[in-house]
């Protein structure tokens, strides 16, 4: 049932979201410039979003969100912003664990999480565990993520297999490839939606998003608000998905 109110602009059917929302957090450093602040003020303000997001996905029954918070060529940029992104996931994580039990959203990390700080790594790890434990909403966080980094590993640890004699090159297929990913067992992304105004994948979810929808929006991240979200889900909904039939 499409739903307005005085908050709600867009219509949306809740009944029939996607089951998957993935989103390239993107256009921090800009929207900090926008204002005359450092771009680490821009990171802040899309950590204080991605809260309200993934909260809202929630509470609306999203099942899966996957989010881009640190790519593998996110190490590029100047040490001190790299830290302060760090710092950040760190922070948010330590308060992120102390709700868990009220907020009830499931973690995991997509990404090699072996050069993060100690502090952060554990954790990260420390999140997963707990998350364990709950059921609903599954907040995928991209860490040091990498499409092509993740199907690397994927074709590597299936090749090491061959080698050892436990499988054959023709036990390969789409579903076995997809257990060696960082989102085995997981839905692919039903709808990519990539704020900041840039129209491209940047690595994120090479494989996964074959068939996924995207939405660009120049909206940047630390403005994108549920109203935003509620945009692209009825854009969503608009859209005839194919898969290559008529
Ligand atoms: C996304 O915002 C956050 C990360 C990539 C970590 P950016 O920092 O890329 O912001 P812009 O694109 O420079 O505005
Ligand atoms: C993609 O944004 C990565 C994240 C949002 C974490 P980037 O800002 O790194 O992408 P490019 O460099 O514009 O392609
Ligand atoms: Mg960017």
């Amino acid at each position: 049932m499409p739903l307005f109110s005085k908050t709600q602009k867009t219509a949306v059917d809740f009944a029939h979201l996607p089951r998957h929302v993935a989103i390239i957090m993107d256009g921090n450093g800009r929207w900090a410039k926008a204002k005359g602040m450092p771009r680490t003020a821009g990171h802040a303000a899309g950590a204080e979003n991605f809260r309200t997001i993934a909260t809202y996905c929630k509470d609306i029954g999203i099942e899966y969100l996957t989010v881009y918070a640190f790519s593998t060529e996110n190490w590029k940029r100047p040490v001190e912003e790299v830290s302060t992104i760090m710092d950040l996931l760190r922070k948010y994580l330590l308060e992120a664990i102390e709700k868990m039990e009220r907020d009830r959203v499931k973690m995991r990390f997509f990404g090699d999480l072996s050069p993060l700080p100690e502090e952060l790594r554990k954790l990260c790890l420390r999140t997963e565990e707990i998350s364990t434990h709950y059921e609903g909403c599954q907040v995928n966080i991209c860490l040091n993520y990498g499409g092509r980094d993740e199907i690397l590993r994927a074709a590597r640890s299936f090749a090491a297999r061959c080698a050892a004699g436990e499988q054959t090159p023709e036990e390969l297929t789409e579903e076995v490839f997809s257990q060696g990913l960082w989102s085995a067992g997981i839905p692919d992304p039903d709808l990519m939606i990539r704020p900041g105004g840039e129209e491209r994948v940047s690595n994120f979810l090479l494989w996964q998003s074959a068939y996924a929808e995207y939405y660009f929006t120049k909206v940047n991240w630390p403005d994108f608000s549920k109203e935003e979200l509620r945009k692209a889900l009825s854009a969503y909904q608009s859209r005839q998905r194919r898969y290559g039939g008529i």
